[in-house]
């Protein structure tokens, strides 16, 4: 299925697929509970890192094998160079070109999903499900509604402009994306929000230039502070994305029974 999302998305990470990490910083650097979270739930498994963009990932978990899969050529350009020994396969995420019960875990994080309309989301999640193996565990992030710092980006009906290209993203509301993941057969585990880092990293940089220290390793120091705002009942939505950890309901629940 060829959304526009999706024609404007391949336009955007074809321009930027080189410079990826450097457009995308801020947000990358606040991803310190997330990394923990696929370590601890994908190390050492058969993972499908589903919209891998440039396989980015791999630096940061050790699965026991691991396939990438992404829409744009030249993201997966420059992961193949990155990870030469690592499988990379070009697809659509809402029509996975695997086998059923194949991966133990799928990861589809940095709100990845937000590139589909809620109609495709549905159809990508029902794919995750499908290629994993029953009780595989899941780690989906997408936008988050109710995050204040998404309020502009609401307002501006979903749209935004990447290093001037205009891109359409889709959120979820904690409740819709609980409930889309539910319908589609996974148990919800844990659902929380991350990144806090609407704090300006613009003075940061200024200030780690004046003291010669890098900015990054402060920046990512305080986004580690912050991210434990999601464990403050007031703040818990805050997050501008979520991360929900689920789990494929074996048969027993597919057929309606109690464990
Ligand atoms: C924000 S990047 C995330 C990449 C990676 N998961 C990460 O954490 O850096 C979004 C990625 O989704 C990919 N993408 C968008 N629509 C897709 C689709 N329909 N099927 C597969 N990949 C898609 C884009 O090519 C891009 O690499």
């Amino acid at each position: 299925m060829v959304y526009s999302e999706t024609v404007q998305s391949e336009r955007l990470y074809s321009r930027v697929a080189e410079a990826y990490e450097d457009v995308f910083e801020r947000a990358i650097l606040a991803e310190g509970r997330l990394t923990t979270l696929v370590r601890r739930h994908m190390d050492g498994k058969r993972v499908l890192d589903l919209a891998c963009g440039n396989g980015r990932w791999l630096r940061r978990f050790r699965p026991g094998h691991y396939t990438g899969l992404d829409l744009n050529e030249r993201m997966l350009a420059q992961a193949r160079r990155q990870y030469p020994a690592s499988e990379f396969v070009r697809g659509d995420m809402t029509n996975l070109p695997f086998d059923d019960a194949t991966f133990d875990g799928v990861v589809s994080v940095f709100g990845a999903m937000g590139h589909v309309p809620a109609e495709g989301q549905r159809r990508m999640i029902r794919e995750a499900q499908r290629v994993m193996k029953a009780d595989g565990i899941a780690i989906f992030t997408n936008g988050n509604v109710w995050s204040p710092f998404n309020v502009p980006l609401l307002l501006r009906g979903h749209r935004v402009r990447i290093e001037g290209m205009p891109v359409r993203v889709h959120s979820s509301s904690p409740g819709s994306f609980e409930r889309a993941l539910e319908s589609a057969g996974f148990e919800v585990l844990e659902l929380s929000s991350y990144d806090y880092s609407y704090l300006p990293i613009m003075p940061l940089k200024f200030g780690g230039c004046l003291v010669g220290r890098d900015y990054r390793a402060i920046y990512a120091g305080i986004m580690d502070v912050l991210e434990h705002c999601c464990y403050i009942p007031s703040l818990r939505w805050f997050g501008k994305q979520l991360v929900a950890i689920c789990r494929k309901r074996g048969q027993d629940h597919a057929n309606g029974k109690q464990r």
